[in-house]
């Protein structure tokens, strides 16, 4: 085995800098970047994303949701399975409208939302996604639903984006950091 030990002061700094500039070029793209883009690059195509199967969610349990695992979910940035459902039954039930949600991602709770507008004739579906190829494949499988004419589509930040009109249904489902201010913010209240 061979082992690398520096001789003086001098050589261990430079040795530790080296060290650390390495990690710094090596962690980023594993650690640090965001779980959504890992997932929307194996994705070849909208279809792909739909033909996905659901396993059981592996959130960590809170006081909130205790048993995380019994619900599904197609992967772990999309609206777990049976909230999707609870979208669109909503949305029928309460007949906001205007519904606002915060983080489009692949466009899954969009979808249920803006079906629920259909199903109830009237109303619309602002979603609001910063990332422009998320965004951007949003919009392939808003066309190819069909469902263009309920949604409009937004890419910019929750943190700026401006509405007009009285939200009756807001779905926050930006990051988990962000929530709070845009919840502020779009309820007129920061
Ligand atoms: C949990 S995923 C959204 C899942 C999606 N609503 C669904 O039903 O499947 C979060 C998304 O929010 C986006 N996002 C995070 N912060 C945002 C912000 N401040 N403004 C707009 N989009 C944001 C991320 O890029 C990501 O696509």
């Amino acid at each position: 085995m061979l082992f690398a030990v520096p001789r003086c002061p001098a050589e261990r700094g430079g040795l530790a800098a080296g060290g650390i500039a390495l990690v710094l070029a090596l962690v980023p793209p594993f650690v640090k970047k965001y779980e959504g883009l890992r997932i929307f690059k194996h994705l070849r195509s909208v279809c792909g994303a739909r033909s996905r199967l659901p396993q059981p969610e592996y959130a960590p349990a809170t006081p909130e949701c205790p048993q995380p695992e019994l619900r599904s979910m197609l992967d772990s940035q999309t609206t777990e399975v049976e909230v999707l459902g609870f979208l669109k039954t909503l949305v029928t039930t309460i007949k906001p409208r205007l519904v606002v949600e915060t983080g489009t991602f692949l466009g899954h709770g969009t979808v249920r939302l803006a079906e629920g507008v259909r199903a109830n004739g009237f109303g619309r579906v602002v979603t609001v996604e910063f990332d422009p190829a998320i965004y951007a494949r949003a919009q392939e499988r808003f066309q190819a639903l069909g469902l263009e004419q309920w949604i409009e589509s937004r890419l910019e930040s929750s943190l700026e984006t401006t509405i007009e009109g009285t939200i009756d249904l807001l779905y926050s489902d930006s990051h988990l950091a962000n929530r709070e201010e845009e919840i502020r913010t779009l309820a007129g209240c920061s």
